[in-house]
């Protein structure tokens, strides 16, 4: 307790209030045995702030890592100036820096979970650019499990924790990912080493979604970004290493991107883009639209054009990391959407999701706001800050257009990009699926180690599905090479987990899982 003739410093504490704390022990109580009296306002903002501690978690992405860091740009795309496909700001000049916010992450499980869980990892870089905001919201991963973003919330709840045991189930993941199979590319990734990168330093990054680059003309080109990491390499786990990491620090990825920092040990990515004409390409097999394929790197060779540099970390965890708000939205002048239908629902869903998750005003919080001026009309809403205000604007003009001194519009940075449509609206898939032909390719290029860890990756996790899930996936993985599904069935068979040969159907394992599941057999 402080003497009362001590003075007020800027370490005593105080109330939110302001008000000096003279006893932060004791609540006021008639005597000393109490009860308590309601009007102990230190206590009652105390315990009542501390009861909204938690904001909800991510609905998916919840456990993650951030740190501060620069990214300085080329000004060229391979041999090209990097003004000859985009007209953004950042990219232009070589040694040009602009301030970044990264935030590592896994995806399915809770805040705490586990860090070297089977997952993507999500790979999110908040630029803060002269012209605002640009937010490039990426996997470790370069493609994803589906192309339509009406499947995702289904995907989701079948990968996350089943509804009534709370805990993630395979035979619930592969009934949702045999029915599906455009993931089968993305499968054959994740069960392979690929799918546990040994930390968040040494794993690369992908934009996976395709978007555009506007250049001052108003011509766009396709683009897909990349991350490699330059200075760490790459490393992937196998599963027993992982198992046996896990056993003794569930938060080693968290861990090491911290500690490298501080030792002043920095990670550095260097970013790519693949580039290809704007159109619909019917000479490729895949769409390239389709964020199920990867781009051959052959056809379409990875341009360098920056490199991001990480070496600072977050003061605090909370008002940095868990507020930090990622949307494929946010985008600045001389960077454009494609029609990639996955980039154009995830757009609509992330801002959405933080106006719930952190609140109306979240774009004011220091980790979200621009560097660059805001001036806005927006007004009120829970958390409202300060009005987004220019320093001379007429305060009595929260509206536009005005001729009494309120904000005006800006001159346009350079010729509109405008695609012209003339098609049916309609519910339709893309034509060219191919969901298989890049995942036998993608097998194939693997290392034998790789391969091996793969198959008994997914021995093991479908050994626990109904023959009928065991089926669907077999079939897929043989329509992508006949040697991967030979050898998953066979694991399945050696295992003794796979009692009938592929086309039949086996009603004993159908009831077994019934009962298992407390569910009827299908
Ligand atoms: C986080 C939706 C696909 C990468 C999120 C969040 C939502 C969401 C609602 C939580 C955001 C928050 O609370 O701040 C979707 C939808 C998708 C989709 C609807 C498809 C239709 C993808 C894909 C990628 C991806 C393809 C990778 C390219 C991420 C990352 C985060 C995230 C990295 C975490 C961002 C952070 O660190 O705060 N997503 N997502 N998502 N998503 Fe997606």
């Amino acid at each position: 307790m402080m003497n009362e003739d001590q003075q007020h410093s800027s370490q005593t504490l105080t109330t939110r209030q302001g008000h000096p704390v003279t006893d932060n022990q004791n609540i006021r109580t008639v005597g000393d045995r109490g009860p308590s009296t309601l009007e102990n306002y230190h206590f009652i903002e105390k315990i009542t702030h501390f009861d909204r501690e938690r904001v909800p978690e991510r609905v998916v992405h919840a456990r993650g890592a951030g740190a501060h860091g620069v990214f300085e740009a080329y000004g060229t795309a391979g041999n090209e100036p990097v003004s000859a496909y985009t007209r953004a700001k950042l990219f232009q000049e070589a040694g040009k820096q602009t301030p970044v916010f990264a935030r590592f992450s896994t995806v399915i499980h809770g805040t705490h979970s586990p860090e070297t869980l089977r997952d993507p990892r999500g790979f999110a870089i908040k630029f803060y650019t002269e012209d605002g905001i640009w937010d490039l919201v990426g996997n470790n991963l370069k493609i994803f499990f589906i192309r339509d973003p009406l499947k995702f919330p289904d995907m989701v709840h079948a990968f996350k924790p089943d509804p009534i045991t709370n805990v993630q189930d395979m035979e619930r993941f592969f009934d949702f990912v045999s029915m599906s199979p455009e993931s089968t590319h993305m499968i054959t990734f994740l069960f392979s080493p690929w799918g546990i990168p040994a930390n968040y330093r040494q794993m690369q990054g992908s934009g996976v979604n395709t978007y555009k680059w506007v250049n001052q003309n108003g011509d766009a080109v396709l683009v897909k970004y990349h991350w490699e990491p330059i200075k760490q390499g790459i490393k992937n786990l196998l599963q027993r290493e992982a198992n046996e990491i896990q056993a003794l620090n569930f938060n080693h990825a968290t861990l090491d991107l911290y500690e490298a920092i501080k030792r002043g040990e920095y990670p550095e990515w260097e970013l790519s883009v693949q580039i290809m004409s704007d159109g619909e390409h019917p000479e490729l097999s895949f769409d390239p639209l389709d964020p199920t394929k990867l781009w051959p790197q052959e056809q379409f060779p990875f341009l360098p054009v920056g490199k991001m540099t990480l070496n600072r970390n977050p003061d605090d965890y909370f008002t940095e990391v868990e507020q930090a708000s990622f949307g494929t939205g946010v985008l600045v002048d001389g960077l454009d959407f494609s029609d990639d239908k996955l980039l154009q629902g995830r757009t609509f869903s992330y801002s959405d999701t933080q106006r719930y998750r952190v609140g109306t005003n979240y774009l004011q919080l220091p980790i979200n706001a621009p560097k660059a001026n805001v001036a806005t009309n927006q007004s009120g809403g829970q958390m409202l800050y300060r009005p987004d205000r220019a320093p001379g604007q007429n305060p009595h003009v929260n509206y536009e257009p005005s001729s009494l001194g309120g904000l005006q519009e800006a001159a346009r940075q350079g010729n509109e990009h405008k695609p012209h449509y003339d098609a049916d609206l309609t519910r339709q898939a893309i034509g060219r699926t191919n969901d298989f032909q890049q995942a036998g390719e993608t097998y194939r290029a693997f290392e034998d180690w790789e391969r091996d860890e793969l198959i008994a990756n997914l021995v093991d996790a479908l050994r626990v599905c109904s023959s009928g899930i065991q089926e669907r996936m077999i079939r897929h993985f043989s329509e992508a090479d006949a040697d991967y599904g030979r050898r998953v069935e066979k694991g399945l068979v050696q295992g003794g987990h796979r009692k009938i040969k592929s086309g039949q159907t086996d009603p004993e394992q159908a009831v077994d899982l019934s009962k298992r599941m407390g569910r009827e057999a299908d």
